[in-house]
């Protein structure tokens, strides 16, 4: 009998607690909903640094391409004023690639090559192409995506 009694009690007060947790969250998401236009302010000034500055075009030897590891980009210029954007992560087995000779892009851990056009394997272990990357060359600076 007094078991059963301090059972009922109990679960007047959580009943209470429920009732006092569902007014705090309205209460709560004003404020989360007057902070998005100023998320909006903030996206309509990023434009003007839209890309960050990777590289300037003469870094890049026309008919080569130079390895950016911090980024993980290669980036390659196959003929004269066309630029072109890689993976630098090997898809072999996820190695940075390590050097750019003549029109290949090589890997040092096992040998796989990838041709600086196009990204695509010249010579395994690897399978499958370096996936290209966005860029964009404003006069003489190579800008990321
Ligand atoms: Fe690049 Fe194996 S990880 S060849």
């Amino acid at each position: 009998m007094i078991a059963s009694v301090g059972v009922g009690g109990l679960a007047l007060a959580v009943a209470a607690c429920g009732g006092t947790d569902t007014v705090q969250p309205a209460g709560n998401a004003a404020p989360a909903e007057s902070s998005a236009p100023q998320a909006g302010a903030t996206q309509s000034s990023a434009p003007q640094g839209g890309g960050t500055a990777l590289a300037k075009t003469a870094d890049i030897p026309v008919g080569g391409g130079t390895i950016f590891k911090d980024q993980k980009i290669v980036v390659t210029q196959p003929t004269e004023g066309d630029f072109k954007a890689f993976s630098a992560t090997c898809t072999h087995q996820g190695c940075t690639v390590g050097s750019v000779e003549g029109d290949a892009i090589v890997c040092p851990c096992h040998g796989s090559q990838f041709a600086i056009a196009d990204g695509s394997v010249k010579n395994g272990p690897a399978e499958r192409p370096l996936p290209a990357q966005q860029i964009t060359v404003e006069g003489d600076q190579i800008m990321l995506g």
